[in-house]
């Protein structure tokens, strides 16, 4: 268990602390069940299939997944947005005639709102001019309208890619409405969407937000250890015809399932997952998710998470020379607070909080460059607050005294910590 003087208020980053059930699943992973999943017919083998794919199954009840194969296990969100990117974009080439012929760009729209899993990973072929990329503008509630959605959709965009909710300002985006008015445009656009910031904290249903490729990460609201993720894969992405696959991986090697020669696999799961899972991982991401599998436990962590970062917002917005960024209410975000001390720089700021205070904040621009020059806060970006269940308002409040208390000592001394 976590030092008593910690204050964990970083939670955008990673959770922390785990459930004690996450740690003891992988102990026991690891001292009972650590055969190599799918390779190989001996007992530890087909223990580690069983938790494996308990884990994919219990991931795709969470999202309305049509079928738990269309779950593919990943090393993280960043891993799965790669996967997703690079996929579609190489699978377009590939039909297209290759990378090496002249074919029509195919049109790729996404927002500033996005961290740089998907922003440096579309740049990749935007610098290289293999994609036509339109970045279109949230506001400065960190909100992306629909109607810029599809102001920039054409009848040939290939890809629409979103994050569900901001990790800088905790927006959280109406990706169903979004959706459905670029359906009307382009009904077969593949569309992204980033949960990194939102599975674990809301509901996801991926066939009521009509949506094609969801990344998820394991380790954050999910409360499960770093190194485990996901991509669902929709039947839009990848038909049960494989020959007609939208989505192409260029990663190659065993899977553990008969393949034909040396060609990957036609069927989801195997034919975007190659090697060995973090099968150990998923034993710890399994036993999170039991976890938060009650309602009555989902909901007073929610709700718990709600009244904290409204004391957050209520607490910061009395202290002199505190700016707040993002919503000021608690409807339609997560517990994601940004905000900045006059005169401090954030990461400054940041470090502070933790050398005096052992308060675990992030000070920066939190791998989402673009959304600072929307909001004001670009090149140093603010700090971050993102607190979850696990902590009180008494800690909450012992943030905002350090706050204060560094706001008292003033931005004459900033800068010579
Ligand atoms: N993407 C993680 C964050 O927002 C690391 O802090």
């Amino acid at each position: 268990m976590p030092a008593k003087s910690i204050i964990y208020l970083d939670n955008g980053a990673t959770s922390w602390p785990k459930p004690t059930a996450v740690g003891a699943a992988m102990v026991d992973f690891l001292n009972h069940r650590a055969g190599n999943p799918g390779r190989g017919g001996h007992h530890l083998a087909r223990e580690a299939v069983a938790v494996v794919e308990a884990a994919r199954q219990q991931l795709a009840h969470m999202i309305n997944a049509c079928d738990r194969k269309r779950v593919v296990l990943t090393h993280g969100c960043t891993d799965s947005v790669n996967m997703a990117i690079h996929g579609v974009v190489r699978a377009y080439h590939r039909d297209h005639g290759g990378f090496d012929r002249p074919c029509p760009r195919p049109h790729i729209i996404t927002t500033t709102i996005e961290h740089n899993a998907v922003l440096r990973t579309l740049h990749c072929y935007a610098s290289n001019r293999q994609i036509e990329l339109d970045v279109i503008p949230c506001d400065s509630q960190g909100l992306v309208h629909p109607d810029s959605v599809t102001a920039a959709a054409r009848s040939d965009t290939l890809m629409f890619a979103i994050s569900h909710a901001s990790n800088v300002l905790g927006t959280i985006q109406p990706v169903r409405e979004i959706v459905a008015s670029l359906r009307r445009i382009v009904p077969d656009v593949l569309v992204l969407v980033d949960a990194a910031q939102t599975i674990g904290h809301l509901p996801i249903d991926v066939q009521d937000l009509d949506i094609d490729l969801l990344s998820i990460a394991g380790h954050k609201a999910l409360k499960g250890p770093t190194g485990t993720g996901a991509l669902y894969v929709g039947p839009r992405a990848f038909p049960e015809i494989a020959e007609n696959a939208r989505i192409y991986c260029e990663r190659r090697g065993g899977t553990g399932a008969v393949a034909p020669g040396l060609e990957m696999p036609n069927v989801l799961p195997d034919a975007l997952e190659a090697g060995t899972p973090n099968a150990v991982g998923f034993a710890g991401l399994l036993a999170a998710m039991r976890e938060l599998d009650d309602p009555e436990v989902a909901r007073r962590a929610h709700q718990c998470e709600q009244e904290l970062t409204q004391r957050i917002i209520d607490g910061l917005r009395e202290i002199a020379g505190v700016t707040l960024y993002g919503r000021l209410d608690n409807h339609q975000r997560t517990p994601v607070v940004l905000f900045n001390l006059a005169g401090w720089p954030a990461r400054e700021l940041a470090g502070r909080l933790d050398a005096d205070f052992g308060i675990c904040t992030r000070g920066g621009v939190h791998c989402a460059p673009l959304v600072h020059q929307t909001i004001g806060t670009a090149p140093s970006g603010g700090v971050r607050v993102s607190p979850s269940a696990a902590n009180t308002a008494a800690e909450i409040d012992r943030f905002l005294a350090a706050v204060r208390q560094l706001a008292e000592e003033g931005p004459s001394r900033a800068g010579h910590s």
